[in-house]
């Protein structure tokens, strides 16, 4: 044999071992994997959680009354996706925040794309806006949302990593009037919830006043860096305004002496402050002046505005609305110049205070006003056609059709809160007749199959129930 033979031999055999190699490393590695507990249940991520059936009644309240109040306002509603690009919220929401720093859900897909599941919802719509060219609608354009939210904050009460926000914002409008409305808007809103709120609002001004701010800031800062907690010790350095925010008692203490943005504003931005607050007297919407709503979000200026709830101790943790002007968002992202404003209220916060109200009393949507029971194979299959022909004609009808026993589904009658109960029996399906039972009363009344319609109308307009049609 000769010697590059006998090489070329040596080396492939050298390469075959060396694959024997690792694929008996690869089984060790499976192999070392732990083992997989079959009886594992499954539980919520941390920082999620489920809604569940019964807390449905308070999501549809709010829901329905924020959504049917900025109809009313002329918003029309717009829904986006819950994945954006990353640089989106870097570039909107700006790179020094908490949010894009520390509390987002970013990660590469697949293709190799950026993405993260967006922390709020205002980069989205004027990504949006931009991307739709709605600069060439009629302006103002005013939008809503409703939607979850995702941030990789402690979760803690009132603190979630999927939280559900309900926005509003109006592109295209400097009028310190829209600033005005939209903070009435949001008003009505809690008072049609009927929970108390305290409306907090500054303004942070332009770019120049805030420069000089933050210039007067951060001197006073300086001179009393040592007494700062160790988070706002790097706060400090990196953006001065974001030590307004902390919650730390000593910070707060230190806070209370702080220069006030107000004193900085130059003429423009004071003359939109006080016609904003101006507009407020005038339509009776009660504020309080906070020179400390400065926002964790980089896109604000000139008008910013917490809503808190009244009752609460601690309140200012659990902010129930945050919004403000974000006159050069468009712009930075690559659109046309158009001022902006906007809030968003979170939702799981809202839903806390309406459930701290006394006596609450909401009823679930699916409540229904009639059931209808059966006994018997034959009375069982009219039940089920009888059912679909009322719930057509616009009755609120419940059943428990795969019950036989009576008993049963008249305790699920009584359950169901129902005026009503139609039984259909063996007798009524010999006489095509029906039995009407007041579920209060316990009076009933036999009526022929095909006047019940008829009858259900007569009997709950006399208990003064509303028909769903
Ligand atoms: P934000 O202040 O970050 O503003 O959030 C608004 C509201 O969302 C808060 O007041 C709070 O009720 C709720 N929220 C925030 N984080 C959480 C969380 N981790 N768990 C539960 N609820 C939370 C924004 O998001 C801006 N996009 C508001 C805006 C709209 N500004 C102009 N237009």
């Amino acid at each position: 044999m000769s010697k590059s033979k006998l090489k070329s031999l040596k080396l492939k055999k050298a390469t075959l071992q060396k694959a024997k190699a690792k694929q008996s490393n690869a089984k060790l590695r499976i192999n070392k994997k732990p083992k997989k507990n079959k009886n594992r249940k499954f539980f919520l991520v941390k920082g999620f959680k489920d809604i569940l059936p019964e807390e449905q009644k308070y999501w549809d309240f709010i829901r329905d009354k924020a959504i049917n109040i900025s109809r009313a306002y002329g918003f029309k509603r717009i829904d986006l996706p819950v994945l954006e690009e990353t640089e989106l919220f870097v570039k909107g929401v700006g790179p020094d925040t908490d949010i894009v720093n520390h509390e987002m859900f970013s990660f590469s897909t697949l293709g190799r794309e950026k993405v993260s599941l967006r922390p709020e919802g205002t980069a989205g719509i004027v990504r949006a806006y931009i991307q739709h060219g709605m600069l060439n609608k009629p302006k103002p354009v005013k939008l809503f949302y409703i939607g979850p939210m995702f941030r990789y904050d402690k979760p803690q009460a009132g603190r979630y990593r999927q939280f559900y926000q309900f926005g509003a914002e109006v592109l295209g409008a400097d009028d310190p009037i829209i600033d005005a409305q939209l903070i009435y808007m949001v008003y009505q809103m809690y008072n049609s919830f009927k929970i108390p709120i305290n409306i907090q609002i500054n303004s942070i001004g332009c770019k120049t006043c805030r420069n000089k701010y933050i210039k007067a800031l951060k001197n006073y800062l300086k001179k009393n860096r040592s007494k700062l907690c160790a988070d706002c010790k790097t706060r400090y350095i990196e953006n001065a305004l974001r030590v307004l925010d902390c919650k730390q008692k000593k910070c707060q203490e230190l806070i209370l002496e702080a220069p006030q943005i107000v004193d900085y504003l130059c003429e423009d931005c004071n003359k939109h402050f006080v016609k904003v607050l101006e507009y407020l007297e005038d339509i009776e919407v009660p504020y309080i002046l906070n020179p400390f709503i400065v926002r964790g979000l980089d896109y604000y200026n000139r008008t910013t505005f917490e809503i808190f709830p009244q009752n609460e101790e601690d309140s200012s943790q659990s902010a129930l609305v945050g919004g403000g002007r974000y006159d050069k968002l468009v712009k930075n992202l690559k659109g046309q110049d158009t001022p902006a404003i906007g809030f968003s209220m979170g939702l799981e916060r809202t839903i806390n205070s309406l459930k701290k109200i006394e006596n609450l009393k909401i009823e679930p949507k699916n409540k229904c006003d009639i059931f209808i029971a059966q006994l018997g194979e034959r009375a069982r299959k009219k039940a089920l056609v009888l059912f679909e022909k009322l719930r057509q004609s616009g009755f609120k009808v419940a059943e428990n059709i795969s019950k036989s026993s009576l008993k049963s589904q008249l305790e699920s009658a009584n359950k169901s809160n129902a005026k009503l109960a139609l039984i259909i029996g063996q007798k009524e399906i010999l006489d095509n007749t029906i039995l009407i039972r007041d579920m209060e009363s316990g009076n009933q009344e036999v009526v022929p199959e095909d006047k019940i319609s008829k009858a259900l109308k007569r009997r709950l307009k006399s208990l003064n129930i509303r028909k769903n049609r």
